[in-house]
């Protein structure tokens, strides 16, 4: 694990001032003070979270015959959570600051102090804690260090005994397992087969921060994939194609190759449902943290929802009339920390025509918005009409184009650098006078090219792929 130093802390500052700056991400319930692990997307954040959206969803279930999409409620049942494992586990080690009364991960405090608590027991910490005499940031003693559940509960209608008990969901999943035998009873699928959903997910962190990387309120994309469990060669070849196909979305997203690293967790630090795991970190700025997961469920979810519920989840396989309960592979995207991810690796500073610049070098695919037009200048008439019209002409092939006509052009290409447009297209005065088309600019090296109007939307489209 890298640790951040000094200069990482000043360019995660800089990542989210750009982000409010221009329009990407807000502190949640900011006029009040905010709301410690809330965010809320601006427009730009919006777009860039629905083109990542958008990518994973023809990856994994448009492009696909075997994926089957889903959108489940986000309250359930508690029978599902307490069926889960989640009512009675799904908790992370807390310990208490005795004189402020903050609250802290006590594996994060024993991180900070190089003791590495992956595996550990709550006693095993807290004999740490204690041994090595750490103290709470402010430098007070701490309290025992205990389990805290994650899960925000809540009541269900108009009375708040334990049968109106829910939970917000804590991952996506479960809307999924749930859902199996609708799935299997209205499509009829053959194994193997997945099932897959993006929805909000909520966990009452103890200690949030570090802006989108650790939120209450997050996003993931889910994807529970069902197989044969009698063909064990099978079933591991699918969960290596699994792991390839993240691989091949990261590119989607034009992560840096290098900055991906693949993790085999350890079996004393695996969710207590897996029989293995393996996650996908990233080097973030403030060091090397988990983006992804793929764990291999086995039958644990499709047996405790039947053994709970009394509804058989199990799966007659036509071929062999044998009734089988499928074991469960699962790829899992945190949302929040890919769009962290794409924002940090395409934060880039350089100098041009002697100028400091600060640009986002997004891959086209995921840039919020792809081609920016302007009039060269804002109060000459024919100009504006005339790149309005382009304008309206590009948005036919590019929907995720803008209009530009605020400040001059150099700021304007400044703007457009920071909020990561490839491609910006300026009409001048020899576009009217002389028909000679526009100039376009690309982001990367701020080179322009004259482009005439009829080939304009191909040249950008070609650019653009
Ligand atoms: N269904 C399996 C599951 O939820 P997880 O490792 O707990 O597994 C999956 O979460 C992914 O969700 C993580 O890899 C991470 O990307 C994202 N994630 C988890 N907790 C998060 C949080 N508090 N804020 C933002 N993203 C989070």
């Amino acid at each position: 694990m890298t640790k951040p130093d000094k200069k990482n802390d000043n360019v995660m500052e800089e990542i989210i001032s750009l982000s409010k700056r221009r329009g990407f991400i807000f502190q949640g319930s900011e006029i009040y003070g905010g709301l410690a692990g809330t965010w809320d997307f601006g427009p730009l954040g919006v777009a860039l979270k629905k083109n990542i959206e958008n990518l994973w969803w023809k990856r994994f279930v448009s492009d696909r015959e075997d994926m089957y999409g889903m959108d489940a409620a986000i309250l359930m049942n508690q029978n599902v959570w307490k069926a889960s494992g989640h009512v009675g586990g799904f908790s992370d080690p807390l310990v208490e600051d005795l004189k402020t009364k903050k609250r802290y991960r006590a594996d994060h405090l024993l991180e900070a102090a190089d003791v590495d608590p992956k595996g550990m027991t709550i006693a095993e910490m807290d004999a740490l804690i204690r041994e090595k005499k750490i103290k709470s940031p402010d430098g007070n003693a701490l309290g025992e260090v205990r389990q805290f559940n994650l899960m925000f509960k809540t009541h269900v209608g108009a009375t708040e005994d334990e049968s109106a008990i829910s939970y917000l969901r804590p991952e996506t999943a479960q809307g999924m397992f749930v859902n199996f035998k609708n799935i299997v009873d209205t499509f009829h699928p053959k194994l193997p087969f997945g099932m897959a959903q993006i929805g909000k997910a909520f966990r009452n962190e103890i200690s949030p921060g570090t802006f989108i990387f650790r939120k209450r309120e997050l996003e993931q994309m889910e994807i529970e994939y069902f197989v044969d469990p009698r063909d064990e060669k099978k079933v591991d070849e699918t969960f290596n194609a699994l792991f390839d196909e993240q691989m091949a979305f990261l590119d989607d997203l034009g992560l840096s190759k290098s900055k991906i690293h693949k993790v085999e967790i350890a079996a004393a630090d695996r969710a207590h449902y897996s029989k293995r795991s393996v996650d996908t970190e990233f080097d973030f700025v403030f060091g090397q943290k988990e983006l992804l997961g793929l764990a291999y469920r086995t039958d644990y979810d499709l047996k405790a929802h039947t053994e709970a519920s009394k509804v058989d989840l199990s799966y007659f396989d036509e071929e062999t009339k044998a009734r089988v309960t499928p074991h469960c592979i699962e790829p899992t995207f945190g949302l929040d920390r890919l769009i962290l991810a794409v924002l940090s690796d395409a934060y880039t500073e350089d100098s041009m025509a002697g100028e400091k610049r600060v640009f986002l070098k997004f891959k086209p695919s995921v840039a919020p918005v792809k081609v920016a037009v302007f009039p060269l200048l804002k109060n000459k008439p024919d100009l504006v009409a005339k790149a309005r019209e382009v304008y309206n002409q590009i948005r036919k092939a590019i929907p995720q184009t803008m209009f530009d006509d605020n400040g001059n052009i150099g700021k304007r290409y400044r703007r457009q650098d920071e909020i990561g447009t490839p491609l910006c297209v300026t009409v001048d005065f020899e576009t009217i006078e002389q028909g000679t088309g526009v100039t376009v600019r690309d982001r990367d090296t701020g080179a322009q090219e004259r482009v005439s109007l009829e080939k304009l939307a191909t040249y950008l489209l070609e650019k653009l792929n």
